[in-house]
């Protein structure tokens, strides 16, 4: 019997078949969109220790009203603004995906004019009371903000990396979301009442300058800081690399005492041997740990004590 011309309409939408037909290309399409569910995202990590200190607090409060929501907090040490989600599929994707956030980069220091984006975070709000974030306050940095997750998302765009589900691009510090903990639906909690965090409403959380974006992986291993593990990243404000961080400042600022104390004290040594001797050169000690110390005055020389 020919085809009907209705048969055909449907076996092109894939709609003929019996049961076993259609549960195949269910299962397909299940399989399908398994394989493309997002593994990887571009984040702006959150690097203010006074903000995290804060949400920590939040997740406290809350768990202190109801302990069952443990699982849903977001670990600190993870906190960011998601900027894109998609799928890289292969490493060649994740390579490309690197590539085209370094490449990203004189437009977006074009598009920052050489300021520091600052992003002032207050109030909780809630997605469909499943999600829990801190919000984003209005003004200037906003359209900042947004230009710079357009471009972003552009980029990838144009390279056929931007997959699956992206919605309007709304900022929001997430610190609790009920897809952390599956369980809680059995157990009857299907969202987080307001209520639980009503006393950091209206609170100011702090300032977050935006340093850098990361290529962050959703499935590898979380780093030993804690956070996602980050294929690349592109630096672009706030502590930039070529700044000294802390530590560094504290290494090069005992560096200079030492050199100081050591300086001082070979003018002493030289000045007492002049004066026919004295009390004991080598007695005055450097300042610095017992063992720094220890092989400061076995040095021969003493006018540089770096190890
Ligand atoms: O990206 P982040 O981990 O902060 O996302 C938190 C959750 O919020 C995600 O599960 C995302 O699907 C959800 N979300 C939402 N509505 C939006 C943006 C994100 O429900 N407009």
């Amino acid at each position: 019997m020919p085809e009907t011309s209705e048969k055909k309409r449907k076996r092109k939408r894939g709609d003929v078949g019996g049961r076993m037909d259609s549960e195949e290309d269910g299962d397909q399409k299940k399989k399908k969109k398994e394989s493309q569910r997002p593994n990887y995202f571009v984040s702006i990590p959150i690097t203010n220790t006074q903000m995290k200190s804060l949400v920590k607090e939040v997740q406290e409060a809350v768990l202190q009203k109801e302990p069952r929501l443990a699982k849903a907090m977001i670990p600190v040490p993870t906190l960011h603004i998601t900027l894109l989600v998609t799928h890289l599929a292969s490493e060649e994707q994740v390579e490309l995906a690197a590539a085209v956030l370094a490449q990203a980069a004189p437009s977006v220091a074009e598009l920052l004019g050489g300021r520091d984006l600052v992003l002032p975070f207050s109030g909780i709000r809630h997605f469909r009371k499943e999600v829990v974030f801190v919000g984003l306050d209005s003004g200037e940095h906003r359209h900042t903000l947004d230009s710079l997750a357009e471009l972003v998302r552009r980029r990838f765009e144009e390279q056929g990396l931007l997959q699956g589900d992206n919605r309007d691009f709304e900022p929001h510090l997430t610190i609790m979301k009920l897809s952390r903990a599956s369980k809680l639906r059995f157990q009857g909690i299907k969202r987080v009442e307001p209520g639980l965090y009503s006393d950091y409403t209206n609170k100011f959380f702090g300032n977050q300058t935006v340093e850098r974006l990361d290529l962050c992986s959703m499935l590898k291993k979380k780093q030993q800081d804690g956070y996602y593990h980050t294929e690349t990243s592109l630096q672009l404000g706030g502590r930039r690399r070529s700044e000294p961080d802390e530590a560094e400042l504290l290494r090069v600022s005992r560096r200079l005492v030492e050199d100081a104390v050591s300086r001082a004290l070979q003018q002493y040594k030289q000045e007492t041997l002049q004066n026919g001797g004295g009390p004991n050169a080598a007695a005055l000690q450097s300042p610095g740990s017992a063992e720094e110390t220890k092989t400061d005055t076995t040095a021969n020389s003493s006018t540089d004590n770096r190890k």
